[in-house]
């Protein structure tokens, strides 16, 4: 295999230098948050300011994260507006409960997400990565595709498949629709955020979003019911689990609510973002003819012309570096908040009771401290040499402690699946005519989709 040092630049996208204070910080905030993130952040290890007299801490600094996700992580709960967001459509689920309600759903959950388990679902990924070459094949060579939408269908194909074994029936264009629909109303900042405005409050937004939630939870409540009307299947999946789970406290079962909020928990959750990942992959791949090179000549050496199976997902090793590296120049969840609650320092600064603190993951992965050429995209850096010695915190595109994603093996094995089988078979360039410009929507991702040139590879 060829070794290429890669030099495509991903340029950071531009923001004023330093926190910005009253109607400016808001109006950037309420656009698009990542260009309300200061450069200075991508500089310095944190920094601070004052809104409505409570503390707002901006962190990018791998000991600051590993204080307030693992080391305190009791004292720093998800922050408000992350849970007024996402509460609408997945209620106290997996991702937005707390306490001992997060830990027994998290128990109930884990044996589905262990790396045997996963890899078992290694022919799902490649099925769903068979379907988009399908489509691909179809098209003129050198047609113009917006990728994103292809890699939404792919994952929620894989997720429904894998975790609901395949008996979602779920519409997956309307489905897909529906989670971006939802994310661009209910996942907006809103000028009531700012105003701390209570959550129960309806958002100038939702009316625009409200078909999309009420269809999702719809959707959802038909899966369990179906479920419950037919019994667990052999072997169990996701659903049957959660199904079978016992509050440890209470000797309770999931309410019919509850169950419904963790299929759409694992459902939303377990696609967007890989979906996400795939498209910045391809993107940086479309812009980096030898990295792109090298994945496909991996792909060919590993698969040659069959699908992907388990034992192949250790063999892709620069696949997965791409993909690595991918959300580190473009993590699909860019920021996380936290709420203080008790005073506490964090990284020598002292961060007050009822502070924000909003971890920036996209500056501490750009971050001119802790990387060389930040804004290099460079699959290397994520060699087992190079990676030895790096803090812990210092990538965390899964967030870390005891709240890290669930689905981060999940995830990898899909990505890198369906990333080497659509590299194996087809080329794919960049559209110089479209600005590439990420907006936080709850996720990151490329504002106005990733129309990409496609061509059958010989
Ligand atoms: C590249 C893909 C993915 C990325 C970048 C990602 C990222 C994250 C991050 C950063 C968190 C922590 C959020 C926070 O604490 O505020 C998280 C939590 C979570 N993720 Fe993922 N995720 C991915 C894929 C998946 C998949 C495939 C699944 C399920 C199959 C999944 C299910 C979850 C769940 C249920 C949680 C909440 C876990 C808890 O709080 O205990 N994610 N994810």
């Amino acid at each position: 295999m060829t070794e290429t040092a890669s030099g495509f630049r991903a340029p950071t996208v531009p923001a004023p230098d330093d926190v910005l204070e009253g109607v400016d910080a808001i109006r950037a905030l309420l656009r698009n948050p990542i260009e309300a993130m200061p450069r200075a952040l991508f500089r310095e290890p944190y920094l601070t300011a004052h809104h409505g007299g409570k503390q707002i801490v901006w962190l990018a600094d791998p000991d600051g994260f590993e204080t307030v996700l693992r080391a305190e992580a009791d004292n720093f709960p998800k922050n408000f507006i992350e849970h007024r967001m996402l509460a609408p459509v997945l209620g106290e689920g997996l991702l937005t409960s707390e306490g001992a309600h997060w830990r027994w759903q998290r128990r109930a959950a884990a044996p589905e997400f262990s790396p045997r388990r996963v890899l078992a679902f290694a022919p799902v990924f490649a099925e769903a990565a068979r379907a988009t070459a399908a489509e691909w094949s179809a098209l003129a060579d050198g047609a113009r595709r917006d990728v994103a939408a292809d890699m939404q269908r792919a994952t929620l194909k894989a997720i429904c498949e894998s975790m609901l074994s395949g008996e979602s029936g779920f519409d997956l264009e309307r489905f897909g629709a529906a989670v971006t629909r939802y994310l661009d109303t209910y996942g907006r900042l809103s000028w009531f955020d700012v105003l701390r405005v209570p959550a129960w409050a309806p958002r100038p937004r939702y009316p625009m979003g409200f078909a999309a939630l009420r269809y999702l939870r719809k959707e959802a409540r038909r899966v369990v019911s179906e479920r419950r009307a037919r019994g667990p299947g052999d072997p169990p999946d996701l659903l049957d689990l959660l199904f079978a789970a016992q509050d440890p406290d209470t000797a309770r079962a999931m309410s019919d609510a509850e169950l419904v909020d963790n299929v759409l928990t694992i459902v939303d959750a377990g696609h967007e973002t890989t979906a996400l990942a795939l498209t910045w992959a391809l993107y940086l791949l479309a812009c980096d003819e030898a990295a792109q090179t090298r994945v496909a000549e991996e792909a060919r050496a590993v698969l040659g012309d069959r699908d992907a199976g388990p034992d192949d997902v250790d063999k892709l090793v620069f696949t997965k570096q791409v993909i690595q590296e991918s959300m580190r120049l473009y993590p699909p969840v860019a920021a996380m908040g936290r709420n203080a609650l008790e005073d506490t320092v964090v990284s020598g600064l002292k961060v007050e009771k009822g502070a924000q603190v909003l971890l920036g993951v996209y500056p501490l992965h750009r971050h001119e401290r802790w990387w060389s050429e930040p804004e290099t995209f460079e699959p290397d850096r994520f060699s087992p040499a190079r990676s030895e010695g790096r803090h812990r915190f210092q990538y965390v595109p899964f967030s870390a402690g005891p709240r890290i994603c669930i689905g981060a093996t999940f995830a990898m094995a899909e990505a890198q699946i369906i990333l080497a089988s659509l590299m194996r078979d087809f080329r794919i360039a960049p559209d110089p005519e479209h600005r590439i410009w990420p907006v936080l929507r709850i996720t990151m991702r490329p504002e106005g989709g990733m129309p990409l040139f496609i061509t059958r590879r010989n």
